[in-house]
């Protein structure tokens, strides 16, 4: 049975989505530092974050203290099934891998951070010049969280719960 949502999030976006889960799903969300001390290790688990540069944060280490059922990655690019498999062969994702869209806030970003994701932008202006909306969102932000987003995954864990009884 699944105890817990663990989740870790930089500007909010994914804490949105764990936290919309918890509210369906009917099972406590704790951010990654909150979870250390409220949920054992080995218990079973959701956990969703944030991808940087293609990897998916903290993963490797909830990975080996709690058994994951499934996984929510929250990124800035738009979802294709290229880059699900993509994400899952990057960080040698076992389980299955929900891609849910974020976005990007400025405001809450560093300033290292900041200029990296200019960096970023450029690159991909120079990379895809016809691809105005990518560029925007990386050079000014913009936000894509939609709870709609998080059926496929609730869908999954209502399945895959019922199967265990
Ligand atoms: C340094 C940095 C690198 C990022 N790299 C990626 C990436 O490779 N792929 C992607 O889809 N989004 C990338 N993003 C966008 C974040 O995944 C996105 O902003 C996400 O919504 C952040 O979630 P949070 O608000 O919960 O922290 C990057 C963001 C930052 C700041």
């Amino acid at each position: 049975m699944i105890k817990a949502i663990i989740y870790q999030s930089k500007t909010g976006h994914t804490k949105e989505y764990a936290e919309g889960l918890s509210k369906e799903l009917k099972i406590p969300s704790y951010s990654v530092s909150e979870a250390l001390e409220k949920v054992k290790k080995q218990e079973e688990v959701i956990y969703l974050s944030w991808v940087r540069a293609t990897s998916l944060v903290g993963y490797k280490k909830m990975n080996r203290k709690y058994q994951i059922r499934c996984v929510g990655a929250v990124g800035a690019y738009p979802k294709s099934t290229e880059y699900i498999e993509q994400l899952k062969e990057y960080n040698h994702i076992g389980q299955e891998l929900f891609y849910l869209r974020g976005g990007i806030n400025y405001e809450k970003l560093n300033k290292f951070y900041q200029k990296l994701l200019k960096i970023v932008g450029r690159a991909i202006a120079m990379e895809n010049p016809r691809d105005k909306a990518m560029i925007q969102l990386f050079m000014v932000g913009g936000n894509f969280v939609n709870k709609k987003q998080l059926k496929p995954m609730i869908e999954y864990v209502l399945e895959s719960e019922n199967s265990n009884e």
